[in-house]
């Protein structure tokens, strides 16, 4: 990344590669020739609103799978890297991350942000409260605040506003440094903080293992599997 005396404040934007080597699935490209996740479901179905209107019961299931399947998931070396570079960095960081897995939070980051929500919260709908939850949602378990039978994955469905959005902007504004990790940049708002970013004034980075569609906007982009390259960037940032 060059000469790092001039960085103090560090925003990291991480989607699906990062946990793929951790055996979660991708949206959109598979690994290793396995099929990614639209490529099994249809979005439409189980990732917007109007989906979960017309058939609560398939939404409701498609989430506990995935809720269940990503307890049996360990955090690997790119979780456990950026755990360490929160752990040392100084400056301002923040993670935000379009994944809804807490692998970063297993990792031991603590300065993460989940602007897709979280598998592991389910949001009453009767109250809005958020209450954390391991287990199915399909028997329409109560609201442990209301008792309200009324209980939603907690996760940003396509049509819906992404979390936290003034946080995220605040920190760009602040940020001498983007780095993208794992993502496709398919997906508006986040394939833009790149952009947000660098008119801002920061350097950017991308970490990925193939170009992602914004790549042109990133000063540097760096190919490879992210157990391998955030590790590495890590040391960079940290030995530096
Ligand atoms: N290391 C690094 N990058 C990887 C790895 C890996 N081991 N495996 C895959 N990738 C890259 C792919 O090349 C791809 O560019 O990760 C990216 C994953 O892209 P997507 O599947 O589109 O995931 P993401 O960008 O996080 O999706 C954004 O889309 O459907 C929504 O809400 C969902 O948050 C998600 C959003």
């Amino acid at each position: 990344m060059g000469d790092m005396s001039d960085i103090r404040n560090i925003v990291i934007l991480t989607g699906a590669g990062v946990s793929a080597e951790s055996g979660i699935d991708t949206f959109r490209s598979g690994t290793d020739g396995a099929p990614s996740l639209w490529e099994q479901h249809r979005v439409e179905d189980v990732a917007t609103p109007e989906g979960f209107a017309r058939d609560p019961d398939l939404v409701l299931r498609f989430y506990d799978m995935r809720r269940e399947a990503i307890q049996t998931k360990q955090p690997n070396p790119a979780h456990h890297a950026l755990a360490k570079l929160d752990a040392e960095w100084r400056g301002e960081l923040l993670i935000v991350t379009q994944n809804v897995d807490d692998l970063h939070e297993r990792a031991g980051a603590r300065r993460v942000l989940h602007m897709h929500g979280e598998h592991l919260n389910a949001w009453c709908t009767t109250c809005d409260t958020r209450s954390r939850w391991t287990g199915p949602l399909i028997d329409r378990p109560a609201c442990p605040a209301c008792e309200a039978r009324a209980l939603r994955p907690d996760v940003v469905w396509f049509g819906e506003m992404p979390y936290r959005m003034d946080e995220i902007y605040a920190a760009l504004r602040r940020a001498d440094l983007f780095v993208s990790i794992g993502t496709s940049g398919a997906v508006y708002p986040a394939a833009g903080f790149v952009r947000d970013a660098r008119s801002l004034g920061a350097k950017t980075l991308e970490l990925n293992l193939e170009r992602s569609q914004g790549s042109g906007w990133f000063d540097e982009t760096r190919l490879g599997p992210a157990s391998n390259l955030v590790p590495g960037w890590v040391d960079e940032v940290l030995g530096g």
